[in-house]
């Protein structure tokens, strides 16, 4: 059994926890620890089975019985949590994206470097059942040769304006997993980037310095186009669909919905809409990467979503952010070696 601690404890924290604590049987959650643990996160936690409860996640890290650590907290913290775990000798599972900044995610690749611990990050869509189907079929060669592909990424409505703030702009909060999703479906590298932006949801988010709708156009190194279309709103949900085109054929993936039911009536034919938002769509998923994560360290295997995968999907969105900026396309090694990748 492994024992776990889980440095954060709001949404993705509280998912961890449930899936860890319900869903893997070789590990369980030791302690938690969150600065502003309130009372009903107690509560929570003491339903769960998990008995410590800390306001200072230091007393995890120095815990010698706790093997690995979730870091769910507020992105700003991410990096200075990982080196901490890795020089405590703990396995880290980090939430995307390790941090906005280059550098401070090259620091936790060196600290890796000079370490043994399993490094994840939680890119989860790649173990959704059904993106893991369309690479699965991508990689069998079952459409030959990739030569576009299509994501669509909605999210149903816009988070507050606090948050869009503190976010890193769309291209490194929202976009990120499909960045990530684009080298998981493609096995390739994203090499250019064209972007276009614009505010058609909200005008304060265009005030706050983002924007809420955005088309990204790609060149990957095996020759093949990629793009991705984004929005913050989709009236009718949580839009998360994926296309893979090729010489052979082509793979899609629709929605999951809480039943295939379709109703044909006078008025037309009526299907159930697409599952709200991201904890109803990937409740499997984050399941899944946690068990892979634990598997990892029991079993001495490698993580499938290494550091490389937590700093690919940041150079894609500052490259990203930059050719919005300046009308321009951007490679992504250019943006690589200002930081001297
Ligand atoms: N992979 C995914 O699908 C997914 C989904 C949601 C969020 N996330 C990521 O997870 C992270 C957290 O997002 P969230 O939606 O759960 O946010 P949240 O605001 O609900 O929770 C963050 C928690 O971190 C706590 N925290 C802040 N500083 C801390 C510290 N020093 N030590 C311990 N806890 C600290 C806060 O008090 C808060 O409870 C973000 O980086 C976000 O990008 C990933």
């Amino acid at each position: 059994m492994i024992n776990v601690g889980i440095i954060g404890a709001g949404r993705i924290g509280k998912v961890h926890g449930e899936s860890i604590m319900r869903y893997v049987k070789n590990a369980t959650v030791k302690a938690i620890a969150d600065p502003f643990m309130s009372e009903e996160t107690k509560q929570w936690a003491n339903d769960l089975g998990i008995n410590e409860i800390y306001t200072d996640y230091h007393k995890i890290l120095e815990d010698d019985d706790i093997k690995a650590v979730l870091i769910c907290s507020s992105t700003d913290t991410h990096s200075t949590i990982s080196l901490e775990a890795i020089a405590a000798g703990k396995n880290v599972f980090c939430e995307k994206p390790i941090d906005h900044d280059v550098n401070k995610i090259l620091e936790v690749k060196k600290a890796l470097e000079n370490s043994n611990v399993k490094y994840q990050v939680g890119f989860n869509r790649r173990f959704d059942h059904n993106f893991k189907g369309a690479r699965a079929a991508v990689e069998a060669g079952k459409i030959g040769d990739l030569n576009i592909l299509k994501i669509c990424s909605r999210d149903p409505a816009a988070p507050p304006v606090s948050y869009i703030k503190v976010s890193g702009g769309i291209f490194l909060d929202m976009t990120i997993h499909d960045f990530d999703m684009v080298r998981f479906m493609s096995g390739a590298e994203v090499t250019e980037v064209f972007a276009y932006g614009a505010v058609l949801v909200d005008p304060a988010i265009g005030e706050a310095g983002d924007i809420d709708t955005a088309v990204i156009s790609m060149k990957l190194s095996n020759g093949a186009i990629a793009v991705i279309d984004n929005c913050r709103r989709a009236s009718y949900g949580y839009d998360q669909r994926v296309e893979a085109f090729g010489s052979l054929g082509q793979v899609a993936i629709s929605n999951d919905t809480d039943s295939s039911a379709v109703i044909s009536d006078k008025d037309g034919v009526h299907a159930e809409k697409p599952l709200l938002f991201f904890l109803e769509r990937y409740m499997g998923a984050y399941v899944a990467e946690v068990t892979e994560f634990i598997d990892s360290i029991e079993n001495d295997k490698p993580v499938s979503v290494d550091i490389e995968c937590g700093l690919q999907p940041v150079l894609i969105g500052l490259a990203a952010k930059k050719s919005l900026e300046t009308g321009c396309p951007v490679k992504v090694a250019d943006i690589a070696a200002e930081y001297g990748i």
